[in-house]
This record gives C-alpha cells, sequence and structure tokens, in this order.
C-alpha cells in the first residue's frame, strides 16, 4: 500500500514516550547482530544516535564514551550506539579512532560497544531520531535511557552541532537507580552522597510530625522534605 507523505513525515517524527516500551528491533551492529530489547533484560541500556561517522564532534563523543564505558557497565548499563551509515563504515571510523586519533590525553581508544548501521533509518524512525527540521538524512543525537524491564525512562535530544555531556548521562543513570532503590526523589543537580527528596506524608499529622523533626528529615517546608543516603549506600546497590 502507498503511504502519503504526510504519513511518511508522521513515521519520521514519531517519538517513544517516557514509560513507553522501548520499540524492539533486530539490528546488524559492529559486535554482531542483537535482538533489542529482548537480548538485554535486566540490565540498562544506552541507547544514542549520532549524524554521522568521520565527523569531528561525534569522534570526539565516541572517544569519551567509550573511556567511560567501564563505569557505565559496572553500574549494570550497556551503551549501544547508532547512526544511518553502514557497517563497513563505522568499522573503518571506529578503527582510525583507534589507531590515528589522539584526543584530551586519549589514545589508542577502541570502541567495544555495538555501533548499529541503519543504513534504511528503520531503527531510528522508530525512536524519532530523525528530526527533519534539523537533518532528513542524519540522525540528531538522541539518548533514551532504558531500564532492566525495556521501559524508556529518560531520553534527551541534541543537535548535530553540539557534543553530549557524558558525565550528565552517568549521573542521570545513578540518580534513576537510586529513586527506584530507595524510592525517593533527587533533587536539583543531585550527586551521590547529597541529601535526597522523600516522597509527601500521607496525612497532616505525618506532615506535623515531620516539621517538627520526629522522623529524622530536614523539612524546608510541608511538601519539601530531605534525608541522607550515603554515597557508599548508593554505590553499594
Ligand atoms: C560532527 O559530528 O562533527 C557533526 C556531524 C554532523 C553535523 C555537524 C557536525
Amino acid at each position: 500500500m502507498e503511504t502519503t507523505n504526510q504519513e511518511n513525515q508522521k513515521e519520521i517524527i514519531s517519538l517513544p514516550r517516557i514509560g513507553d516500551q522501548a520499540p524492539a528491533f533486530r539490528a546488524v551492529t559492529t559486535q554482531g547482530e542483537i535482538d533489542f530489547p529482548k537480548q538485554y533484560e535486566g540490565r540498562w541500556v544506552i541507547l544514542f544516535s549520532h549524524p554521522a561517522d568521520f565527523t569531528p564532534v561525534c569522534t570526539s563523543e565516541f572517544m569519551t564514551f567509550s573511556a567511560m564505558e567501564k563505569r557505565f557497565n559496572d553500574a549494570n548499563c550497556k551503551l549501544i550506539g547508532l547512526s544511518v551509515d553502514g557497517l563497513y563504515s563505522h568499522i573503518a571510523w571506529l578503527r582510525t579512532i583507534k589507531e590515528k586519533i589522539e584526543y584530551k590525553g586519549m589514545k589508542g581508544v577502541e570502541v567495544k560497544f555495538p555501533l548499529i548501521e541503519d543504513i534504511t533509518m528503520e531503527v531510528a524512525k522508530k525512536y524519532g531520531m530523525i528530526q527533519p527540521g534539523e537533518s532528513n538524512t542524519k540522525a540528531v543525537r538522541a539518548v533514551f535511557f532504558i531500564d532492566p524491564k525495556g521501559t524508556i525512562r529518560a531520553m534527551i535530544y541534541y543537535p548535530l552541532s553540539i557534543g553530549r555531556n557524558f558525565d550528565e548521562l552517568y549521573r542521570a543513570l545513578v540518580a534513576m537507580q537510586t529513586a527506584d532503590k530507595f524510592s525517593v526523589a533527587l533533587p536539583a543537580d543531585w550527586r551521590p552522597g547529597d541529601d535526597v527528596i522523600v516522597p509527601p506524608a500521607g496525612s497532616c499529622g505525618a506532615a506535623k510530625d515531620r516539621m517538627e523533626g520526629k522522623d529524622n528529615l530536614y523539612c524546608y517546608d510541608w511538601f519539601f522534605c530531605t534525608k541522607k543516603i550515603s554515597k557508599e549506600d548508593i554505590e553499594k546497590n
């Protein structure tokens, strides 16, 4: 059946949302075929796209992300990259990075996580990575955080010209894991070891107890109470 231009456009800009199941796909990668998200059950995944191989911002991003890969893996998180380039381009680019590029003290960087080839843009379209206002032919810099049950928990989009902050991606991952584990919320700029926010009190009585300091909490007001969780406790989990 033929599709209209408008239908095509809708497909290109359809964005999965926070709380949705991650769209499933099978793909060829630099590390063999993957069946996503089935194969990653029980692990967090950061699925991210970049506009093109052999480009400078993307090269700086891949080197930075690769240098941090162990930290993500230690936090039970796997990395998966994607661009609409083909497998041989990916392989040649990653080899060039390893053999030739020295950047900010990083040298001989081997990208060990899978990089998806997506010449047909099938996966990129499922994840709203093709955003025609920015480019019809390249993926924007999208980042999807997908939890161990295959649910999309957060996403970030950056334009072609701006490299991402990978410390922030790590911070957001640990924040989501901490929120899940301890049933808390995290305040602005939270880092492990900082105070966390406890859920609202269930009744006026409980709120009053909190305000009087009976719960070992620090309350700025009845709706804004915090407690301590040590960095060690967060790292243990
Ligand atoms: C880059 O990675 O340098 C880049 C890629 C596409 C457009 C602009 C910059």
